[in-house]
């Protein structure tokens, strides 16, 4: 898709000040840090549009993007950081699954995990999740341009056995520093609309 306009639309603590003109949405899911807005605006090509930190904790509501009048992203709060206040966490979470459980019109989730580390138990708990909420997902294993070009294969391969994913399932590289991996995700994004 050619980007004519990205603007961010609202943000949101709960369904009821969620869009309701039914546009098809985009969902970035993710550890907290793993680089979900930074990977938004990379898509977009809009640097400062979703707020970024290199802390974690930085994006703590539903922050919904519309692009072209026609598509809308949507940018999650992390999971699985442990040095926050437990009742904080678990209203990230309550905001996020909230979101993840029951919204219509979302058509994918980007899962992001860390290219150089073995996923999580909570990355494994957000695919289950998804699962059960029959939301279709593609794993993408951001921060590539931090993992040796030798070391690739092995840390992809890592991926998939610890998601447990199908043989054919795809686990797209991708880098906000290089743009490695953008165009791929475009063309994922632009064959489910
Ligand atoms: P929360 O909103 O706190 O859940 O984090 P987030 O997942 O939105 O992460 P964010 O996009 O704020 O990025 C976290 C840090 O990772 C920032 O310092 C980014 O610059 C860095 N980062 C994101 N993507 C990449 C990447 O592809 N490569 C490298 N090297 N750093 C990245
Ligand atoms: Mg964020």
């Amino acid at each position: 898709m050619r980007i004519r306009e990205a603007r961010f639309l609202k943000s949101a603590l709960n369904p009821a000040q969620y869009p309701r003109d039914g546009r098809p949405e985009f969902a970035f899911v993710g550890r907290s840090n793993v680089g979900k807005s930074t990977l938004l605006n990379t898509l977009l090509g809009r640097k400062g549009l979703a707020k970024t930190s290199s802390t974690p904790g930085k994006t703590q509501t539903v922050n919904f993007f519309d692009i072209n009048d026609k598509v809308r992203f949507v940018d999650l709060p992390g999971y699985g950081y442990a040095k926050v206040p437990k009742t904080l966490k678990e209203q990230w979470n309550r905001v996020m699954t909230g979101y993840l459980r029951e919204r219509k019109p979302l058509r994918l989730a980007i899962a992001l995990v860390d290219a150089r580390h073995k996923p999580t138990e909570s990355d494994h708990h957000m695919l289950d999740l998804l699962d059960e909420a029959a939301v279709p997902v593609l794993v993408v294993a951001t921060k590539i341009d931090k993992v040796k070009r030798s070391q690739r294969q092995r840390h992809l391969a890592q991926v998939r056995e610890t998601l447990e994913l199908d043989e054919e399932a795809l686990v797209l590289p991708f880098s906000s520093v290089t743009g490695e991996g953008a165009r791929a995700l475009w063309r994922v994004i632009d064959d489910l609309l």
